[in-house]
Protein backbone atom coordinates (compact mmCIF):
# COMPACT_ATOMS: atom_id res chain seq x y z
CA UNK A 1 0.00 0.00 0.00
CA UNK A 2 1.27 3.58 -1.24
CA UNK A 3 0.53 6.16 1.18
CA UNK A 4 0.96 9.88 2.29
CA UNK A 5 1.46 11.12 5.40
CA UNK A 6 0.94 15.08 6.09
CA UNK A 7 0.80 16.63 9.49
CA UNK A 8 -0.87 19.70 10.13
CA UNK A 9 -3.37 19.21 7.46
CA UNK A 10 -6.54 20.58 9.35
CA UNK A 11 -5.51 24.20 7.64
CA UNK A 12 -2.73 26.50 6.18
CA UNK A 13 0.22 25.17 4.69
CA UNK A 14 -0.18 21.24 5.30
CA UNK A 15 -3.87 20.99 3.99
CA UNK A 16 -2.37 22.59 0.84
CA UNK A 17 0.09 19.92 0.64
CA UNK A 18 -2.93 17.24 0.52
CA UNK A 19 -4.33 19.14 -2.67
CA UNK A 20 -1.38 19.63 -4.55
CA UNK A 21 0.35 16.05 -3.92
CA UNK A 22 -3.23 14.55 -4.67
CA UNK A 23 -2.76 16.47 -7.80
CA UNK A 24 0.22 15.40 -8.97
CA UNK A 25 -0.34 11.76 -8.05
CA UNK A 26 -2.14 9.00 -6.27
CA UNK A 27 -1.91 7.22 -3.45
CA UNK A 28 -4.00 4.45 -1.63
CA UNK A 29 -4.55 6.46 0.88
CA UNK A 30 -3.62 9.94 2.44
CA UNK A 31 -3.34 9.71 6.17
CA UNK A 32 -4.08 13.29 7.22
CA UNK A 33 -3.12 14.29 11.08
CA UNK A 34 -3.75 17.20 13.26
CA UNK A 35 -5.93 17.71 16.54
CA UNK A 36 -9.27 19.14 14.55
CA UNK A 37 -10.86 15.89 13.81
CA UNK A 38 -13.72 17.49 12.25
CA UNK A 39 -11.47 19.74 9.91
CA UNK A 40 -10.03 16.61 9.13
CA UNK A 41 -13.07 14.50 8.03
CA UNK A 42 -14.35 17.92 5.63
CA UNK A 43 -11.34 17.15 3.78
CA UNK A 44 -12.04 13.58 3.21
CA UNK A 45 -15.30 14.79 2.33
CA UNK A 46 -14.22 17.08 -0.45
CA UNK A 47 -11.51 15.02 -1.26
CA UNK A 48 -12.45 11.32 -1.03
CA UNK A 49 -12.51 7.88 1.21
CA UNK A 50 -8.36 8.04 -0.01
CA UNK A 51 -8.25 10.54 2.56
CA UNK A 52 -7.66 9.19 6.30
CA UNK A 53 -8.14 11.36 9.24
CA UNK A 54 -5.95 10.54 11.97
CA UNK A 55 -6.95 12.99 15.06
CA UNK A 56 -3.54 12.81 17.12
CA UNK A 57 -1.60 15.73 19.05
CA UNK A 58 1.82 15.24 18.03
CA UNK A 59 2.50 17.10 21.94
CA UNK A 60 1.21 13.97 22.99
CA UNK A 61 4.10 11.00 23.44
CA UNK A 62 0.54 8.38 23.44
CA UNK A 63 -0.18 9.83 20.36
CA UNK A 64 3.19 9.71 18.94
CA UNK A 65 3.07 5.92 19.73
CA UNK A 66 -0.35 5.10 18.06
CA UNK A 67 1.07 7.03 14.74
CA UNK A 68 3.64 4.39 15.20
CA UNK A 69 1.78 1.35 16.18
CA UNK A 70 -0.72 1.49 13.01
CA UNK A 71 2.37 2.30 10.93
CA UNK A 72 3.15 -1.18 12.26
CA UNK A 73 -0.32 -2.91 11.59
CA UNK A 74 -0.71 -1.80 7.98
CA UNK A 75 2.94 -1.75 7.01
CA UNK A 76 2.54 0.29 3.79
CA UNK A 77 5.50 2.30 1.58
CA UNK A 78 5.29 5.82 2.64
CA UNK A 79 6.36 7.48 -0.63
CA UNK A 80 5.60 11.19 0.89
CA UNK A 81 6.09 12.75 4.33
CA UNK A 82 4.85 16.04 4.88
CA UNK A 83 5.95 17.65 8.77
CA UNK A 84 3.61 20.92 8.85
CA UNK A 85 2.28 20.98 12.46
CA UNK A 86 3.49 24.04 14.18
CA UNK A 87 3.07 26.84 15.33
CA UNK A 88 4.80 30.34 16.66
CA UNK A 89 4.17 33.15 19.59
CA UNK A 90 5.50 36.40 18.86
CA UNK A 91 6.13 37.70 22.75
CA UNK A 92 8.96 38.75 24.32
CA UNK A 93 10.75 35.45 25.91
CA UNK A 94 10.41 36.30 29.27
CA UNK A 95 6.66 37.60 28.89
CA UNK A 96 5.38 34.27 27.34
CA UNK A 97 4.52 31.25 29.51
CA UNK A 98 6.98 28.35 29.92
CA UNK A 99 4.28 26.26 28.67
CA UNK A 100 4.11 27.71 26.00
CA UNK A 101 7.75 28.23 24.89
CA UNK A 102 7.93 24.39 25.54
CA UNK A 103 5.31 23.56 23.95
CA UNK A 104 6.87 24.78 20.56
CA UNK A 105 9.89 22.66 21.09
CA UNK A 106 7.29 19.77 21.69
CA UNK A 107 5.46 20.03 18.57
CA UNK A 108 8.12 22.09 16.13
CA UNK A 109 11.08 20.25 16.95
CA UNK A 110 10.67 17.17 18.98
CA UNK A 111 6.89 16.09 17.50
CA UNK A 112 8.84 16.64 13.71
CA UNK A 113 11.82 14.25 14.73
CA UNK A 114 9.79 11.46 16.10
CA UNK A 115 7.50 11.38 13.15
CA UNK A 116 10.27 11.19 10.75
CA UNK A 117 12.01 8.82 12.73
CA UNK A 118 9.24 6.33 13.30
CA UNK A 119 8.48 6.82 9.29
CA UNK A 120 12.10 6.31 8.38
CA UNK A 121 11.91 2.51 8.16
CA UNK A 122 8.70 2.61 5.50
CA UNK A 123 10.42 5.08 3.09
CA UNK A 124 12.04 3.60 0.41
CA UNK A 125 13.51 4.65 -2.58
CA UNK A 126 12.03 7.50 -4.85
CA UNK A 127 10.38 8.69 -1.52
CA UNK A 128 10.23 12.31 -0.38
CA UNK A 129 10.14 13.90 3.41
CA UNK A 130 9.58 17.89 3.23
CA UNK A 131 9.82 19.44 6.50
CA UNK A 132 8.32 22.43 7.60
CA UNK A 133 11.17 25.31 8.36
CA UNK A 134 10.59 28.79 7.96
CA UNK A 135 12.61 31.96 6.87
CA UNK A 136 13.49 31.73 11.12
CA UNK A 137 15.58 29.32 10.30
CA UNK A 138 18.28 31.72 8.81
CA UNK A 139 18.74 34.12 11.72
CA UNK A 140 18.00 34.45 15.57
CA UNK A 141 14.59 36.26 15.76
CA UNK A 142 14.28 38.26 18.86
CA UNK A 143 10.57 37.85 19.86
CA UNK A 144 9.87 34.93 18.25
CA UNK A 145 13.36 33.60 19.97
CA UNK A 146 12.21 30.02 20.75
CA UNK A 147 10.13 29.64 17.62
CA UNK A 148 13.18 30.87 15.42
CA UNK A 149 15.35 28.36 17.41
CA UNK A 150 13.30 25.82 16.51
CA UNK A 151 13.10 26.25 12.69
CA UNK A 152 16.96 26.89 13.11
CA UNK A 153 16.96 23.02 14.21
CA UNK A 154 14.42 21.96 11.41
CA UNK A 155 17.00 23.19 8.82
CA UNK A 156 20.08 21.53 10.26
CA UNK A 157 18.38 18.33 11.15
CA UNK A 158 17.18 18.64 7.38
CA UNK A 159 19.95 19.16 5.82
CA UNK A 160 22.17 16.67 8.03
CA UNK A 161 19.86 13.48 7.67
CA UNK A 162 19.28 14.15 3.65
CA UNK A 163 23.05 14.20 3.60
CA UNK A 164 23.14 10.51 5.31
CA UNK A 165 20.11 9.41 3.06
CA UNK A 166 22.72 10.14 0.06
CA UNK A 167 22.82 6.54 -1.06
CA UNK A 168 18.96 5.45 -0.34
CA UNK A 169 17.04 7.40 -3.02
CA UNK A 170 15.19 9.00 0.03
CA UNK A 171 14.96 12.91 -0.36
CA UNK A 172 14.54 15.65 2.74
CA UNK A 173 13.85 18.97 1.80
CA UNK A 174 13.49 21.78 4.49
CA UNK A 175 10.92 23.95 3.23
CA UNK A 176 11.80 27.74 4.46
CA UNK A 177 9.17 30.47 3.49
CA UNK A 178 8.48 33.99 4.38
CA UNK A 179 5.23 35.29 5.92
CA UNK A 180 2.46 32.73 4.82
CA UNK A 181 -1.27 33.64 4.40
CA UNK A 182 -2.63 31.23 7.09
CA UNK A 183 -4.81 30.76 10.43
CA UNK A 184 -0.82 30.51 11.65
CA UNK A 185 -1.05 34.09 13.17
CA UNK A 186 -4.79 33.57 14.76
CA UNK A 187 -2.43 31.52 17.18
CA UNK A 188 0.75 33.61 16.97
CA UNK A 189 -0.18 36.92 17.91
CA UNK A 190 -0.75 36.57 21.70
CA UNK A 191 -1.95 40.39 21.96
CA UNK A 192 -0.55 43.72 20.07
CA UNK A 193 2.25 43.96 22.80
CA UNK A 194 4.52 43.43 19.64
CA UNK A 195 3.66 44.71 16.66
CA UNK A 196 5.53 43.01 13.88
CA UNK A 197 6.53 44.44 10.13
CA UNK A 198 4.96 42.19 7.71
CA UNK A 199 6.81 43.32 4.50
CA UNK A 200 5.12 40.49 1.79
CA UNK A 201 2.73 37.53 2.56
CA UNK A 202 2.74 34.44 0.04
CA UNK A 203 0.21 31.90 -0.65
CA UNK A 204 -0.67 28.01 0.90
CA UNK A 205 -0.39 27.32 -2.52
CA UNK A 206 2.71 29.39 -3.68
CA UNK A 207 4.94 27.68 -0.97
CA UNK A 208 3.76 24.27 -1.65
CA UNK A 209 4.21 24.45 -5.80
CA UNK A 210 7.29 25.89 -4.89
CA UNK A 211 8.56 23.17 -2.86
CA UNK A 212 7.40 20.25 -5.00
CA UNK A 213 9.27 21.93 -7.80
CA UNK A 214 12.46 22.21 -5.76
CA UNK A 215 12.56 18.79 -4.60
CA UNK A 216 11.62 17.19 -8.04
CA UNK A 217 15.07 19.55 -8.73
CA UNK A 218 16.99 17.55 -5.72
CA UNK A 219 16.97 20.60 -3.44
CA UNK A 220 17.57 20.44 0.41
CA UNK A 221 15.91 23.40 0.99
CA UNK A 222 13.16 25.09 -0.57
CA UNK A 223 12.58 29.34 -0.34
CA UNK A 224 9.84 31.08 -2.44
CA UNK A 225 10.16 34.63 -3.75
CA UNK A 226 12.85 36.88 -4.83
CA UNK A 227 12.57 39.47 -1.60
CA UNK A 228 12.56 36.23 0.32
CA UNK A 229 15.64 34.59 -1.58
CA UNK A 230 17.37 37.82 -1.12
CA UNK A 231 17.08 38.17 2.88
CA UNK A 232 18.46 34.72 3.19
CA UNK A 233 21.23 35.31 1.34
CA UNK A 234 21.28 38.64 3.49
CA UNK A 235 21.53 36.40 6.59
CA UNK A 236 24.28 34.34 4.99
CA UNK A 237 26.97 37.56 3.94
CA UNK A 238 26.09 39.85 7.22
CA UNK A 239 27.27 39.72 10.65
CA UNK A 240 24.06 38.37 12.81
CA UNK A 241 23.94 41.04 14.82
CA UNK A 242 23.65 43.72 12.05
CA UNK A 243 20.62 41.47 10.47
CA UNK A 244 18.75 41.16 13.99
CA UNK A 245 19.83 45.31 14.80
CA UNK A 246 17.39 45.36 11.59
CA UNK A 247 14.93 42.73 12.63
CA UNK A 248 14.47 45.35 16.23
CA UNK A 249 14.11 48.24 14.38
CA UNK A 250 11.00 46.82 12.78
CA UNK A 251 9.39 45.58 15.51
CA UNK A 252 7.60 47.98 17.69
CA UNK A 253 7.42 46.83 21.33
CA UNK A 254 4.86 48.78 23.19
N1 LIG B 1 2.24 31.02 8.17
C1 LIG B 1 3.51 31.44 8.12
O1 LIG B 1 3.79 32.65 7.96
C2 LIG B 1 4.62 30.43 8.22
C3 LIG B 1 5.89 30.84 7.78
C4 LIG B 1 6.95 29.96 7.86
C5 LIG B 1 6.74 28.67 8.34
N2 LIG B 1 5.51 28.29 8.77
C6 LIG B 1 5.36 26.92 9.30
O2 LIG B 1 4.50 26.18 8.46
C7 LIG B 1 3.88 25.14 9.21
C8 LIG B 1 2.38 25.19 8.93
O3 LIG B 1 1.87 26.42 9.43
P1 LIG B 1 0.64 27.18 8.79
O4 LIG B 1 1.10 28.54 8.41
O5 LIG B 1 -0.02 26.33 7.79
O6 LIG B 1 -0.26 27.38 10.11
P2 LIG B 1 -1.67 26.79 10.52
O7 LIG B 1 -2.67 27.04 9.46
O8 LIG B 1 -1.92 27.31 11.90
O9 LIG B 1 -1.41 25.20 10.57
C9 LIG B 1 -0.78 24.58 11.65
C10 LIG B 1 -1.17 23.12 11.65
O10 LIG B 1 -0.52 22.49 12.78
C11 LIG B 1 -1.48 21.68 13.43
N3 LIG B 1 -1.15 21.51 14.83
C12 LIG B 1 -1.03 22.48 15.76
N4 LIG B 1 -0.79 21.95 16.96
C13 LIG B 1 -0.77 20.59 16.78
C14 LIG B 1 -0.58 19.48 17.64
N5 LIG B 1 -0.36 19.65 18.96
N6 LIG B 1 -0.61 18.23 17.12
C15 LIG B 1 -0.86 18.05 15.80
N7 LIG B 1 -1.03 19.06 14.94
C16 LIG B 1 -1.00 20.31 15.42
C17 LIG B 1 -2.79 22.45 13.25
O11 LIG B 1 -3.91 21.60 13.38
P3 LIG B 1 -4.82 21.46 14.69
O12 LIG B 1 -4.94 22.82 15.32
O13 LIG B 1 -6.10 20.93 14.13
O14 LIG B 1 -4.12 20.47 15.56
C18 LIG B 1 -2.66 22.92 11.82
O15 LIG B 1 -3.10 21.92 10.94
C19 LIG B 1 4.25 25.40 10.68
O16 LIG B 1 5.31 24.54 11.03
C20 LIG B 1 4.72 26.85 10.68
O17 LIG B 1 5.65 27.08 11.69
C21 LIG B 1 4.44 29.15 8.70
Amino acid sequence: MKIAVITGASSGIGKEFVKQLTENESFDEVWVIARREDRLFKLKEEMGDFIKPLSLDLQSREDIDRYKKLLEEKSPEVAVLVNASGYGKFEAFSDLSLDSQLGMLDLNAKALTAVTYITLPYLKRGSRVYQMGSLSSFQPVPYIAVYGATKAYVLSFTRAVNAELRNTGIKMMAVCPGWVRTEFFDRAVVDDDIITYYNKFFTPREVVKKALRDMKKGKDVSVVGLSIRMQVLATKLLPHKLVMKVWLKQQKKK
